[in-house]
This record gives structure tokens, sequence and C-alpha cells, in this order.
């Protein structure tokens, strides 16, 4: 993998400019990647560790640009909240833990040039920053959830009598600890979902739920590259993805990268796969848990549900426990994000559907929880009645 980074710039009007001079490899690169090989706490990245979609080191924050992947492997520099909001809308940085550890950090950067403000209005004015970036996309819980923490870290803060610039470095401090503690999160679920890969298995999955996705190891890929690195041996079938083709820009790339033994399918040969049995299990990732289990997901999630509960595969989904909302009763009240027209009309840069045709482009859907065998967290794999096992471990 050649990695190459581009520093960012203030304002994100100055963004384009950035993206030339990335594509003329004016970049920083070494063999190994630079940061990216590096772990955060020091030890040394094992094949699935190499890929860091958010990196921040001595202040400066980075982002693994999924939109050029696979083809470019580039970090973009982010250096203000609206690029952070920007990078976050057009799925630069995706997937729920991944865009809540964004959000943290894009929160710290709109507010630490904020030294001279006054205790009061610095609190007001994270509060706006927090409401702003949370705009950027609603159905992932992880962004909110992290920006309500970051903000409640401030305002405890000041109420206990820090003044500013204090105030900014314990921001800085929630975001390092948000983005540290999903590392554990993430290695949580591999190590509970690991029993789940057996010798010869097919997994089937869908979008991406990878590393890319979060800080480390993904949440549905984590059980495959801990039973990776035991030595199991098993396949898995990344379905692509439409509109955005995350299960083959992202998935596909990611597990190739860790030397996971990957089959790239097209959304419609999923039913095929199954009937022909090289499914054993369905593993996915999830955008919120309803406080009843009902699962959003990537659009496509649920036709895949009920193909499993069809064909007698398991169908499990895999989060941290930072992507329960025991606060939305059900997959009801789950608000679900509706795209730009012109990714359903366009296949990458090649139009395929007429210009003007009407467009309907949700981005994910809600499984209800009757068709999930198990809901893997860091805690555990829990098992229905959700109601019940989300709330005992929340
Ligand atoms: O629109 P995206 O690419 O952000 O959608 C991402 C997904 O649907 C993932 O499966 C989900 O966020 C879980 S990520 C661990």
């Amino acid at each position: 993998m050649e990695e190459r980074t581009i520093e960012g710039r203030d304002e994100v009007g100055q963004h384009a400019e950035a993206c030339a001079r990335a594509r003329c490899a004016q970049v920083q690169c070494n063999e190994q990647g630079g940061n990216v090989m590096n772990r955060p706490d020091g030890g040394e990245p094992t094949a699935s560790q190499k890929i860091y979609s958010v990196w921040w080191e001595n202040g400066r924050l980075t982002f693994l640009d999924q939109t050029r992947l696979p083809e470019e492997v580039v970090r973009e520099e982010q250096t203000s909240a609206e690029q952070v909001w920007d990078s976050i809308k057009r799925l630069k940085v995706r997937g729920a833990p991944a865009i809540g550890i964004a959000g943290a950090y894009g929160l710290y950067l709109g507010a630490r040039g904020l030294k001279e403000l006054p205790v009061e209005r610095l609190l007001a004015r994270v509060e706006e920053i927090a409401a702003y970036l949370d705009g950027a996309r609603p159905t992932a819980v992880n962004l909110s959830w992290a920006l309500k923490r970051m903000v409640r870290r401030a305002k405890g803060s000041g109420e206990h009598g820090d003044e500013t610039p204090a105030i900014l470095e314990h921001l800085r401090e929630e975001a390092e600890a948000i983005h540290r503690e999903d590392m554990e999160l993430c290695r949580g679920i591999g190590e509970a979902g690991l029993p789940l890969i057996r010798e010869g298995a097919g997994v089937l999955t869908h979008c991406n739920a990878g590393a890319l996705a979060t800080s480390i190891l993904g949440t549905a890929t984590a059980p495959l590259y801990l039973a990776h690195e035991k030595g199991v041996s098993f396949r898995v079938y990344a379905d692509e993805t439409r509109p955005l083709l995350q299960g083959a820009r992202l998935t596909a790339w990611e597990l190739m990268e860790a030397g996971v033994d990957v089959t790239l399918i097209c959304d419609d040969m999923a039913a095929s796969l199954m009937a022909s049995g090289r499914v054993d299990l369905v593993i996915v990732g999830t955008d919120r848990v309803a406080a009843n289990g009902d699962v959003a997901n990537k659009i496509g999630t649920l036709g895949v549900a009920l193909l499993a509960r069809h064909y007698h595969i398991p169908f499990y989904v895999a989060c941290p426990s930072t992507t329960v909302d025991l606060a939305t009763p059900s997959g009801e009240q789950i608000p679900i994000e509706e795209r730009d027209p012109e990714e359903v009309r366009f296949f990458g840069a090649r139009r395929t559907g007429p210009e003007g045709v009407k467009v309907w482009n949700p981005a994910f859907d809600v499984t209800p929880h009757e068709l999930v065998t198990g809901i893997i967290t860091e805690r555990g794999i829990l098992g229905p009645p959700y109601e019940r096992s989300l709330r005992s471990h929340p």
C-alpha cells in the first residue's frame, strides 16, 4: 500500500487546490505508508491494523480519503470544523464509529483557536459547532453521541471553574479518548465474534464495516481479522453495495490489503450465492441499533437479511455499544439520510440513468430485529429479546 498525505488548508474553499496538489503527487510518502504504520498504542501493527481512516498526531488530523479508494491511497489533512463537516458529508470519512471520532476532532479543531473567548462564550460556541457538525449526516448515532460527549466535557470543565485554555485542553483529551476507546471496542467485538468464524466458513458482508469505518479492525470485519491472524482459513464475500460501492471499493480493498480471502459480488448475486450453499453466515455493521433491536445499516442490508432468513443462514450485526441508541424505541424513529439523486443516475463518473429521471436514494434501511440472529458487541453476542439484552449490556 503506497500512501500519500496532502496538507490541509485553513479554508474549505482552498480544498480543491489541495486535491489538485495531491493529484500532482506533491506529497509526503514513504515505503511503509508514513503515519499509518504506527499504532497509536506504540505496538507493532499486524497486516489488518495498517489501515487508519482517522489519524491524529501532534495536533494534526488526517483522513484517508475514502472517495478515492481503491485507485489512490491519499491522506488529507483537516484543519477546520467546516472541512471536517464537508469530509463527513462527502464520505471522505465514513462509517458510524469513524464519523463519531472525526466529529469529535472536528469540534476540537473548530474550538481550539478561540483561546481569547471568555468561558461562557466559548461554551456557547462549542455547542454551536457541535450542532453544526451533527447536521452533516443524520443516521449514525455515533456522530451525535460523540459530539454530545464533547459538549458535556467542555461544560463540566467550565462548571469546575476551568478557564478557556484548560477547557480547550479537555476537549482535545476527550476527542483522543473517544478515538482510543473505539480501538478497544473494535478489538472487543473481534474477540466476541471470533468463535463464529469456523475453518472453511463462507461469510457474506454488505457495505464496509471494516477498519476504514472505525479506528481500527472494523466491526463486522473485526472477527474476520482476528480469525485470519490466528490462521483460520475462511472466505469472505463482499457485496459491491450500490450506489457508492463501499463493498467493492473499500471492503474488498482493505481485506485484500490484509491478505484475507475475499470475493466480490454484485448485490444482485447474493441470493444465488446463498442458494449455492457457499454462505454460512452473514455479518454486517450498523449505524444505529434501536432499543428493540431494529438496526439501520447501508441500503440493501434488509434484502440480505430477508434472503438469509429464507436460506436459514445466521444474520449477525456487529457494533460497539456506542452505536446502541436506547432513546430510539424502534427502527421507525431512526432518521434515514436521503442522498443526492446523482449518486444513482451515475455509476461512478458514467451516466447510467437518463438526465432528470426521478430517483429515490435512501442511504440506509432498517432491518427488523426479528431477522437478526445476534448483535456482536464488545461485551459479547447479544441475542433476542433485544429489548432486554441491549438494556442489560448498555
Ligand atoms: O454511508 P456509509 O458508507 O457511511 O455507510 C456505512 C455503513 O452502513 C456501515 O455498515 C456502518 O456505518 C457500520 S460501520 C462499522
